[in-house]
């Protein structure tokens, strides 16, 4: 996902134009923004191929709302962390480019699609990582101990190219 999603920065002026074709999409300002992802749709998946996501307009969405530097998505992708541990505008974006690629949905992983874009997740590491955070009542924080969690295996496990 992330190496897509880096290279994909670039050509995020030339989709500028996607979200209008695409009736589902909204996006909340971020002056407006209430930090309730809630409000943002999370169903971009859709009209495509099954399974296809498209990470370009997933990131320039989310970074809309949560606007978080390139750098903390690159360490992110290298290190399955961020600097500041505490930094909720970051997990909340991560939170929104999860949910919004499919790739989390309540707080679950898509198993199809953590093994095509992440990593070939075997035994019980979906149910390990999704029991992470369980007693978090911030959803930004609990969604990003969730994709952490899955960040490490992938990291740690072999890693499924193309991915963060
Ligand atoms: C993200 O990680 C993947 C897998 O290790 C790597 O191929 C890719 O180059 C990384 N992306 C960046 C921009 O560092
Ligand atoms: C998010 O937007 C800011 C400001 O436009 C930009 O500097 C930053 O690189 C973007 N982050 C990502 C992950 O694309
Ligand atoms: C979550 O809460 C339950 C019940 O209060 C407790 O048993 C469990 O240890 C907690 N888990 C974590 C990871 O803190």
């Amino acid at each position: 996902i992330f190496a897509l999603l880096c290279l994909s920065s670039g050509l995020v002026s030339s989709s500028g134009d996607r979200a209008k074709d695409n009736g589902d999409i909204f996006i909340i300002s971020y002056d407006s923004f209430d930090g309730d992802v809630d409000d943002i749709s999370t169903t971009t998946v859709s009209s495509r191929a099954a399974n296809y996501v498209d990470f370009d307009e997933v990131l320039r969405e989310c970074n809309s709302s949560f606007i978080t530097p390139m750098s903390h998505v690159l360490q992110f992708n290298t290190t399955g962390k961020l600097l500041d541990e505490k930094d909720l505008t970051s997990k909340c974006y991560f939170r929104c480019f999860f949910e919004k690629a499919g790739i989390l949905d309540n707080f679950k992983l898509n198993g199809d699609l953590v093994r095509k874009y992440m990593w070939p997740a075997t035994g019980d590491s979906i149910e390990y990582c999704e029991g992470q955070g369980k007693n978090e009542t911030n959803a930004c924080i609990r969604a990003y101990t969730i994709t952490q969690c899955a960040m490490m295996r992938a990291l740690t496990d072999a890693r499924n190219k193309p991915m963060v």
